[in-house]
């Protein structure tokens, strides 16, 4: 895919050309339907997602947590952790998103410090909702 696509996502905004130019070959743009699950919860973990236009929720059980949009990623807890989807995202209104494979994905993780503060920071918060409340 195309370099300057990658530019409209703050996660990648922060790399250089040259950085940018190798995600964009290892990433691919998709669109998804509403209603399509993405990810499923307790399936094995092969992609990862950022949003360039469109909404999804995710959900976990019956239980609602969180709303994506433009900007958003998803499917990096599953990648990192090595563990199965820890929920479902659905697509809400019709998606479009650059995916890579996980393979892609932990290179660049590796390779790319910036970007790996990013995703752990998005780790953190998001890890907050998997603890019990009270
Ligand atoms: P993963 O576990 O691979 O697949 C489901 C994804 O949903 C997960 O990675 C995160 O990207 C995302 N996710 C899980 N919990 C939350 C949350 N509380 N807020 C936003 N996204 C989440």
């Amino acid at each position: 895919m195309d370099e300057s696509r990658l530019r409209q996502i703050p996660v990648f905004a922060g790399l250089s050309k040259k950085q940018r130019k190798l995600v964009a070959q290892s990433a691919d743009e998709i669109d998804v339907e509403p209603g399509t699950y993405v990810c499923r919860e307790g399936e094995s973990a092969y992609e990862f997602f950022a949003i360039v236009e469109g909404t999804a929720k995710v959900v976990r059980g019956n239980q609602f947590l969180n709303e994506l949009g433009p900007g958003d990623f998803f499917g990096e807890m599953g990648l990192l952790a090595k563990a199965p989807r820890n929920a479902s995202v659905i697509v809400k209104s019709r998606l479009t998103a650059v995916v890579m494979t996980g393979p892609a994905f932990r290179h660049i993780d590796r390779e790319m410090p910036e970007l790996a503060k990013n995703i752990r920071r998005a780790v953190e918060e998001r890890t907050h909702w998997l603890e019990p409340v009270g």
